[in-house]
């Protein structure tokens, strides 16, 4: 006893030195360093993690609007365009353009006994990148290639795979306490330019350039982030971006819009479009005498023809600025030509069909999944276009057959098929709990981005098992934005959607609402904890019988809940209390008042925290009671 008390002590006094030692030795030499800010997540002096900004330039060619800047950062137009001083997130930006983007920077630990601040910023690898240029190309400087080195130790920066996701640690720092009693409330990092010095910066911010150097020191460098001590961010002076379409065109789309105007919408500009072409396909047979289906020509085509709108005469006014619209929406993707589709698919062969109106089809040697449409994709594009994330399905590209006025939209391949067909059709695969629970994690995921990540929010409208697609890890994806809505809280007409997800007030009175998805959320959870399909062949909806589960004492509950469960992976040895946990939350989800469901963020919470206590009890099944062993 006597021994140990030394040594601990002895330990001790070693550890002060050690301590003391550091404090001197980091004062002395605070910066920089090119592997990261080293940080002390000391709660009582420190206020990680914090909300800060980085300062960004929009930059040509791919950063020149802020859907694109904010996939990169994986934050939201509005969430950019507020504290930049940029009154509509759809206008397009000038290179050079100030920008303010909003991270959340956190207090990392690493292998090494280090810990470094930075914002965790996942980027997904494509052909031809490397470390060093999406450090200082994309993400202008604000990291280092050494440092997503350090952060990603499994990587091999000479062998990346493409499609892999790597965490690019965007410098940051949160104030400390004295630095909030002095009403520093960021600290905006800021890379320093070749024709910056401290005191244009300071100006620049509105701050003394003292302030700036007692968080940075002295001897900061060209291309080092420094960090910007401010109260409130500066406003910034936005240049007036002449508009790229005449007036008229609605830039204020963002707002809330009704289901109706929607609807109407679409289908004006889309009559417009098949007219546009048709005029200019009629013009260019008459001029070549034939006409040519190829992938390129399709796209010049469809180029020019926009070109042509908006250079058009003023009877065609409002129509230009429409097809401008379209056309800007699009540029994002790939656009695929028929023939291209055709060959992929067989022609659309049976042999290629997956569901529905989904084939398969490889491009070279690239599987996609191509969905055939009516006119009616502009929708999906336009929500498509804002939403990027793991667990929804992704759009690739289209492609616009102007001969029979269709439309398809190319999507990336999910192998392995629906949640549907793994529940109630493979007999013999049967997914165990904790398989499932991850799935329910992973859509709910999906679902808590585009509820609280979108401006305007983002409803599916349909979420059903048949529409949460796997993958060969089974993580799960959601698919089909096709009844999708932007803007919520609005009243439709027209009730769409599927019997036995269907949320009771939108049934009724046709109110949606992001809660609508949380209905159907939970109707999916009662799946996948039963087994069972959302309405028997009687017809019987599955979550009208859920309720009653949960009724009675806790042993009747757990008695009647062994009892309904899917007993393809009851054998298995789990927490019973993980699965009341979920199964209390599922009932939640389906309560028929909208206002007692919880919302995307409780249930995210609610699983995850499900998912830990399997964890934890898995370890030591036997000891504990409260655990089922078959
Ligand atoms: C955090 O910092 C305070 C003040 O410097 C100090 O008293 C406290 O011991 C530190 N806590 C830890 C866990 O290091
Ligand atoms: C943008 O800034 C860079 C360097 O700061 C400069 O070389 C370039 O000319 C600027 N471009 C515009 C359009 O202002
Ligand atoms: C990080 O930890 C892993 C094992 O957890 C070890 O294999 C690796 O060598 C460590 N890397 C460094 C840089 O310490
Ligand atoms: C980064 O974020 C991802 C997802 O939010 C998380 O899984 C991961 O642990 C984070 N990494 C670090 C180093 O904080
Ligand atoms: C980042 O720094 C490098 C030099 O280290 C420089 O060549 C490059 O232009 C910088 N990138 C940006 C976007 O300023
Ligand atoms: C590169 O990575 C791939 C897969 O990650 C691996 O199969 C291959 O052997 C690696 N090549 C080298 C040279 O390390
Ligand atoms: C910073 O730059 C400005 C203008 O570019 C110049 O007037 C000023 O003297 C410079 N200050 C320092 C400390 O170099
Ligand atoms: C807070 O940060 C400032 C600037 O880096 C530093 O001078 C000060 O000592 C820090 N205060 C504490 C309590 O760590
Ligand atoms: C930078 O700081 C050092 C020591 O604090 C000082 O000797 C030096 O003059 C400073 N340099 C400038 C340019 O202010
Ligand atoms: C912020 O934007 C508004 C409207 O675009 C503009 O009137 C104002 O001058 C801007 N603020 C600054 C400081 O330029």
């Amino acid at each position: 006893m006597r021994t140990k008390t030394h040594y601990d002590s002895s330990l001790l006094l070693f550890l002060f030195f050690f301590f003391i030692f550091f404090v001197f030795h980091s004062k002395a030499q605070p910066l920089p360093t090119t592997d990261g800010y080293t940080c002390s997540a000391n709660q009582t002096t420190n206020s990680f993690p914090c909300q800060t900004y980085v300062f960004y330039r929009a930059m040509a060619p791919d950063f020149l609007d802020l859907a694109s800047i904010g996939d990169l950062f994986s934050v939201s137009r509005l969430m950019i365009s507020e504290p930049s001083n940029i009154s509509s997130p759809s206008s397009p930006l000038v290179p050079n353009q100030s920008l303010f983007v909003p991270i959340t920077c956190s207090c990392n630990s690493l292998n090494t006994s280090e810990t470094i601040s930075y914002a965790n910023i996942s980027y997904t690898i494509t052909p031809g990148d490397t470390f060093y240029d999406i450090s200082t190309k994309k993400f202008q400087n604000l990291t280092t290639y050494q440092s997503v080195e350090v952060v990603n130790p499994e990587l091999v920066a000479t062998n990346l795979t493409v499609g892999v996701n790597v965490i690019f640690p965007i410098f940051c720092k949160c104030p400390n306490q004295t630095q909030l009693q002095n009403r520093v409330n960021y600290l905006v990092s800021y890379v320093l330019q070749p024709s910056d010095n401290i005191s244009t910066v300071a100006s620049r911010f509105g701050v003394e350039t003292s302030s700036i150097i007692d968080v940075n020191g002295n001897n900061s460098q060209t291309w080092d982030t420094i960090f910007v001590p401010v109260a409130q961010l500066p406003e910034l002076a936005q240049p007036t971006v002449v508009p790229s379409s005449p007036p008229g065109n609605n830039d204020d789309r963002e707002g809330v819009v009704t289901g109706l105007a929607i609807g109407l919408g679409i289908t004006g500009v889309l009559l417009l479009l098949v007219s546009g072409f048709w005029v200019y396909r009629e013009n260019s047979m008459k001029k070549k005498g034939m006409v040519i289906g190829g992938g390129d020509v399709e796209k010049q085509r469809f180029q020019m023809n926009s070109k042509e709108g908006k250079v058009g005469k003023d009877s065609m006014g409002k129509e230009v600025s429409l097809i401008a619209n379209v056309s800007e929406c699009l540029d994002k993707y790939r656009v695929f030509g028929i023939d291209e589709l055709q060959e992929a698919t067989d022609g659309f062969s049976d042999g290629c069909l997956i569901q529905g109106s989904v084939y398969k089809g490889s491009i070279d040697g690239e599987v996609f999944a191509i969905k055939k449409m009516s006119w009616s994709a502009y929708e999906q594009l336009k929500i498509l276009q804002k939403v990027n994330h793991g667990n929804l399905v992704k759009l690739e590209g289209f492609c616009i057959d102007t001969l029979n006025a269709n439309c398809y939209l190319v999507y990336e391949y999910v192998e392995s098929g629906s949640l549907y067909s793994w529940l109630h059709e493979k007999n013999n695969e049967r997914l165990s709990w904790k398989t499932r629970l991850r799935i329910a994690i992973d859509v709910a995921n999906g679902l808590q981005y585009i509820h609280e990540h979108t401006r305007p929010r983002v409803v599916h409208k349909d979420i059903k098992s048949s529409n949460i697609l796997l993958d060969t890890n089974m993580r799960a994806k959601i698919a089909n934005f096709g009844l999708a809505k932007s803007g919520c809280n609005a009243i439709t007409m027209h009730i769409v959607g599927t019997q036995g997800y269907i949320a009771p007030e939108y049934a009724a009175d046709g109110i949606v609402s992001t809660k609508m998805d949380v209905f159907s959320f939970g109707v999916v959870l009662l799946e996948l904890i039963s087994g069972k399909e959302a309405i028997d062949e009687n017809g019987n909806v599955l979550w009208a019988s859920a309720g009653k589960v949960l009724e009675g004492n806790e042993e009747d509950k757990a008695k009647k809940l062994k009892g309904w469960v899917d007993n393809s992976f009851f054998h298995e040895t789990f927490s019973m209390e993980s699965l009341m946990n979920v199964m209390t939350l599922a009932v939640a989800c389906v309560n028929r008042d909208p206002s007692k469901r919880p919302s995307m963020v409780d249930i995210v919470y609610a699983l995850c925290k499900s998912e830990d206590l399997f964890f934890d009890i898995s370890d030591d099944t036997l000891s504990d009671p409260s655990v089922l062993a078959r």
